[in-house]
């Protein structure tokens, strides 16, 4: 997820749930910073390897830069390169890249096959139901994918035009998962044990997990061992992965971009806390760290009555005004 997944986001969710997360994922990188040597595009391939399986994914349209960039994937060392063709935001599709490939069909045919060729790593896609209801064509390109030799596909079973509105259309997911010889794998609303267990039906060979890892950066795990959610109420729980959270976004990013990236995590994570929005509030990590240490320590105390939550109406909001930018 861009501007999520950074190398500190993926690693805390790995350490919470050892041995439950199959697969990270980079944010989507764009071919035309990587092949134009832009150092911050360049770092956010970065990865640690604990991070193995690792996967990153790049964004773009023309053909060369397209497979350019995934062969400096292979050479940094990543398991696999995925493509992706689901992103609805216009910047990316003016561009031709994200949702806009599943519009042209031949033109990503021709960039899966040029890539196929040049890497010898797995190479995934990521797509949508389609651009609108009029053009839902993820089985086609689906199938084409597969002919053209990629690995796995990966459906977000929404349409550009949705963009995070309505439900994921998990029957189209499985429809084709029954009839590609390749791994599916679906994407969209799970956000608990009973969502996994209702998706991961018939031939779907894979889970993932979006939003919700921020709401309960657990989830894999409880997902796997069919747990109840640990972080529901647990608030000595949440400063401690806040507290981590803080190192580990300090080892990666300057002093001066922890702060918002923390915040982001805290608000969808922190439901019920009475000190979350006190928290939010205020800007730089330091700021951060001195207020959680206080609460930690009981030296914060609420003043009066503050009711504090945020509904998940609220929370889809926020990442449809995210995907619109
Ligand atoms: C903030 C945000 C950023 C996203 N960035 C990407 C991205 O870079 N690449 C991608 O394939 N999907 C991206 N997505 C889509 C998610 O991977 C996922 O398909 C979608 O959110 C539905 O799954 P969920 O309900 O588990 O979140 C993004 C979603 C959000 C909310």
């Amino acid at each position: 997820m861009s501007g999520v997944t950074t190398r500190p986001f993926r690693r805390l969710v790995k350490e919470l749930n050892p041995g439950a997360v199959g697969l990270v994922v980079s944010e989507f990188v764009s071919v035309e910073g990587m092949t134009r040597g832009s150092q911050r595009t360049l770092e956010m391939m970065r990865f640690s390897e604990e991070e193995r399986p690792y996967c990153v994914q790049i964004f773009g349209y023309d053909v060369a830069r397209m497979t350019d960039a995934a062969l400096m994937v292979q050479d940094f060392g990543a398991d696999i390169v995925d493509i992706n063709c689901g992103c609805p935001a216009p910047k990316v599709v003016k561009r031709g890249g994200g949702c806009e490939l599943m519009r042209q069909p031949d033109h990503l045919k021709e960039i899966i096959r040029s890539v196929r060729k040049a890497v010898s790593i797995p190479l995934t896609i990521k797509i949508r139901a389609g651009w609108d209801e009029e053009s839902r064509n993820a089985f086609e390109i689906a199938r084409m994918a597969e002919g053209e030799g990629v690995e796995a596909v990966a459906i977000h079973g929404r349409t550009r035009s949705q963009l995070y509105r309505g439900d994921a259309d998990w029957d189209l997911v499985q429809e084709i998962a029954e009839v590609l010889s390749i791994p599916v794998l679906g994407s969209g609303d799970v956000v608990c044990r009973e969502s996994a267990k209702e998706r991961l039906k018939g031939k779907v060979a894979g889970l993932f997990i979006g939003r919700a890892a921020l709401w309960n950066p657990f989830i894999f795990s409880e997902i796997l061992h069919d747990q109840d959610s640990r972080l529901k109420g647990n608030f000595d729980l949440m400063l401690e992965v806040l507290f981590r959270y803080i190192e580990l976004l300090r080892e990666d990013f300057q002093e001066s971009s922890c702060g918002g990236k923390f915040k982001q995590l805290a608000s969808q994570m922190c439901r019920g806390a009475l000190w979350r929005k006190p928290l939010l509030t205020m800007n730089t990590i330091g700021e951060h760290e001195e207020f959680l240490r206080r609460v930690r320590d009981g030296a914060w105390k609420p003043k009066g009555i503050v009711e504090d939550d945020v509904s998940s109406e609220e929370r889809i909001d926020s990442c449809d005004q995210f995907a619109t930018n």
